[in-house]
This record gives structure tokens, sequence and C-alpha cells, in this order.
């Protein structure tokens, strides 16, 4: 990858070339809409790395590959920003919130939240506890599910009890799951979101609905401070810039946000784990013989023993190679820049595609094959920088990563220890377009209590 600077009075250099195919006006936005990746694979197999496809409104440009993607990552906030990569999502969140907002204050912001995320401790015994409850009242001893549409309720609750609290999670929970769900379909990376469509505007009703709830506990919980304090109440009582308290306004907007975005990722990925060990009968087994050994018959789940499921470590990670839930990063190009003797223009977007870049042959061997080995250290595929990406990289790298990875694999370890389990749909497909890559239903499995 090369990224010279040239003199003012050179030539300017040719745009990136553009995939095939595309229709008059609208470019390749339709067949984009309907399978993006197949644009994107085509694109990187007649041109290489560095490519654009025509979106219609903007240059959409799209880089691919480890070196790429290391570039695209350290350029956020300089060359690129992720504030225009997202304007779609302007409507739903609050402008002056994380990475929507100017740099020093999500900076600023990320100094509060942070920390509030680094204690995995804290969030073990609700999300074993949870998983316990979903087992009890919701699988029972035997039956039939759909593991998307069961996984979706599992993973808010657990948002809904780390984020605001178990009293919030045992009143409110129901409705709160309710809610979300019309809230987050609001979320569209193509479509502008001022268009009349019902699903906008059911999305900022939601929105306002979900706002108050948690207004109303900011204000229930500053008359009746939790002691010991759980992450709402430390968050309510943060200061920042120094001892600034926390604006309420501030409050309310990342805790609409953070769920949000810990949501679909979290359910897809914790679908395709399953899908694809119940797939792989093999490794399965090796997985199931680690967690009776590192858990044991009483199953204990302490942070120590988590830690120590590496198999399972690997499962999640094949997953993450091979079905990201978050199959591509945006940015709005703030510079004109050259790349590999390409100029993209001020204005263009530019993606990074880890659906793409994680199936190529020359990173990951055999890509197409499900083969979590390639991650223990005899091989660490991944050992290359910006090689696995389903978590981003750089500044705005996940900042739920450990608490995702902790709640798939607490979800995981408990429904593989406790039931038989078998697969009914045996080959589901990830949503269709450019929504999160969850499987789609029908992907139901069969279980038996042991
Ligand atoms: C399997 C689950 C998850 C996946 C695959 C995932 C993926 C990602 C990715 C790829 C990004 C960066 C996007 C970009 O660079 O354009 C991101 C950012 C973020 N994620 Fe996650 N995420 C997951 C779960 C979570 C959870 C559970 C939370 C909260 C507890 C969370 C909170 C965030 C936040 C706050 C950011 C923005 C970080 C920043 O701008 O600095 N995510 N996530």
């Amino acid at each position: 990858m090369s990224t010279p600077t040239r003199s003012p009075w050179q030539k300017q250099a040719p745009p990136p070339p553009t995939v095939s195919g595309g229709a008059p006006l609208v470019g390749h936005a339709l067949e984009f809409m309907r399978d993006p990746h197949q644009v994107i694979r085509r694109g990187y197999a007649e041109h290489g790395p560095v490519f654009s496809v025509d979106l219609g409104r903007k240059k959409a440009v799209f880089l691919v590959g480890p070196e790429y993607h290391k570039f695209f990552f350290r350029e956020t906030d300089r060359i690129f920003s992720i504030r225009q990569g997202y304007e779609t999502l302007m409507k739903m969140f609050d402008k002056g919130m994380l990475f929507f907002a100017h740099l020093t204050e999500y900076q600023e912001q990320m100094k509060v939240i942070m920390p509030l995320f680094q204690n995995n401790d804290r969030f073990t015994g609700l999300m074993v506890e949870e998983v316990d409850d979903f087992m009890e009242n919701v699988l029972g001893e035997q039956g039939e599910i759909d593991v998307t549409e069961a996984f979706g309720p599992l993973v808010m609750h657990v948002a809904a009890r780390a984020f605001f609290g178990e009293e919030f999670r045992r009143k409110l929970g129901a409705e709160y799951f309710d809610v979300f769900r019309s809230f987050a379909l609001g979320a569209d990376v193509v479509l502008p979101s001022w268009l009349p469509l019902p699903k906008f505007r059911r999305s900022v009703e939601a929105k306002h609905r979900i706002e108050s709830m948690i207004y109303d506990l900011i204000q229930e919980r500053r008359r009746h401070p939790l002691e010991p304090k759980d992450l709402f109440q430390e968050f309510i009582e943060s200061t920042y810039y120094g001892g600034k308290p926390l604006p309420e306004r501030l409050v309310v907007s990342i805790l609409l946000f953070i769920p949000w975005a810990g949501h679909e990722t979290t359910v897809g990925h914790t679908g395709w784990t399953l899908i694809e060990l119940l797939r792989h009968e093999d490794y399965l087994a090796r997985v199931q013989a680690e967690l009776s050994e590192v858990l044991g018959e009483a199953q204990l789940y302490s942070s120590g023993n988590l830690k120590k499921l590496k198999t399972l470590d690997w499962a999640i990670k094949e997953t993450e190679r091979m079905h990201p839930a978050a199959h591509m990063y945006m940015r709005g190009v703030r510079d004109d820049f050259d790349i590999d003797g390409y100029q993209v223009a001020e204005g263009s977007m530019v993606f990074v595609v880890p659906e793409v870049a994680h199936r190529l042959p020359e990173v990951f061997e055999d890509p197409d094959r499900y083969d979590p080995l390639r991650f223990a250290p005899d091989r660490a595929e991944d050992a290359t920088a910006y090689s696995l990406i389903g978590f981003g990289g750089g500044v705005h790298r996940c900042a739920g990563v450990n608490f995702a990875k902790l709640e798939m694999k607490i979800i995981m370890a408990k429904l593989l220890q406790n039931y038989d389990i078998t697969l009914l749909d045996k080959n589901p497909k990830p949503k269709p377009g450019t929504q999160t890559k969850w499987p789609e239903s029908p992907c139901r499995i069969r279980y038996l209590r042991r």
C-alpha cells in the first residue's frame, strides 16, 4: 500500500477504478442494498484492495486488507470522520454524544464510560442469573426455539440489568424490550432518516418513550441512591472536564446508544456461535470436554474459570471472522488523499468490510472452512494487525467488546452444559441487505435438559 504526498504542481491522480455493472442514475445502489458483499467481492476481484462503488449520492471507496484497515482506523478523526460516516443515524441519537460529538468532547465522555466497563466481575454474576432465568422460564425442560427470536430478549434483559439496574429490569424489562425494538428499526445505513417512512416515525416515538423511562429512573435514583452502587448509580454521579457533573441529557443519550450498539451485534454473534458449533460436532465435543473440565459438575462460573475456556474463545473468534455481525464500517472523507496511485476526493465515503476481508485466502488459510483452531497459539492466524476486525479497530474499537465476549461465553457455556441441542434448520442464512448480519429465521434448535 502506498500513500504518497504530491506537490501542488503535480498532475492529479485518477480516482479509484469503479466496479463493473451498475445502472444509469442509481449506479450500484440497488444491487448494493440487496447484497453489498457481492458487489464488494466483485470489486476486489476486478481491481484489488482499492476501488469504488457508485451509490448514487456519494462516491463510495472500499479498502480491503489488513494494511488498508490500519490506514482506515489510524486516520479516523484525522482525514476520516466517523461522525460523517454514520450521518444516517444522527436522527436516532444526540449530536453531542460519543463519536457524534467533537473530538475533545468525545474523549471526555470516553474517560467516564471506559472505567464502567473495566471490571468484568461486576457483570459475571448478573449474566449468570439472567441466563439461569432464561433456562428456567423460557426454555424449561425441553422444546424448540428460534435462536434469533429467543436470544433477542435474553440479550436485552442482560443489558437492562447491567446498565439500568435490577429493579428496572424486573419492573420494566418487558416494556423496554418492546419499545427498544421499534426504536432500533429506525437504523438504516443507506436511506436518509428524513424520508417519511413509518419505521422512522415509530422509531422517533419509541426513542421518546425510552428517554422518559431513563429520566424517571435518574430522578428515582437521585431521591434514593443505591448502595452499593451499580453501573447506573456510578454513571449518574460521574463528573467530567475535571469535576463538572455529567449533564442528564448526556446520560440519557449515552444510555440510549450503548444498549443499541450492543444489541443486534451480540444477538447475531451469539446465534452464529451456537449454530456453527452445532454444525461442527467434532469441535463441539472439544468445547464440551473443556466445559466439564474447567467448570465441573458444580458449574463454577467465576471470572477466573471463564478465562480458562480457550476452546470456546476460539469458537467465538471464528464466528467473529466468518459472521461479523457489524459487517461494514464507514467514514466520511474530510481531505483529499492519495492511495496506491489514486486520489480520493473530500466528501467521498470510505468503507472497510470485515465480511469480505475475513475471507481473504492470503490472510486466513482456507477461509471458507470453519476452523476455530486457527486462533490457537501455534497457528495464530490473526497475528497480523488489523486482520481480524469484527470489533473494529483504533480509537473507536468497540467499547463493549469485553462485555460482549463475557456475555456470549456465559450463554454458550450454560446452554451447552445443561442441554443436549440439535440444529433443526441445518443451513441458516444471514439477514439480507445492509442490516446487521444475524441469522435469519427460521434458525430453530430442539433441546432437552440433561
Ligand atoms: C458481538 C457484539 C458486538 C460487536 C460485534 C460490536 C462491534 C462494534 C464495532 C465494529 C464498533 C466500531 C464501529 C466502527 O469503527 O465504525 C463498535 C463500537 C462501539 N461499540 Fe460495539 N459491538 C458489540 C457489542 C457491544 C456492546 C455489548 C456494547 C456496550 C456494552 C458496545 C458498545 C460500543 C460502543 C460504545 C462503540 C463506540 C466506540 C467509540 O466510538 O469509541 N458494543 N462496536
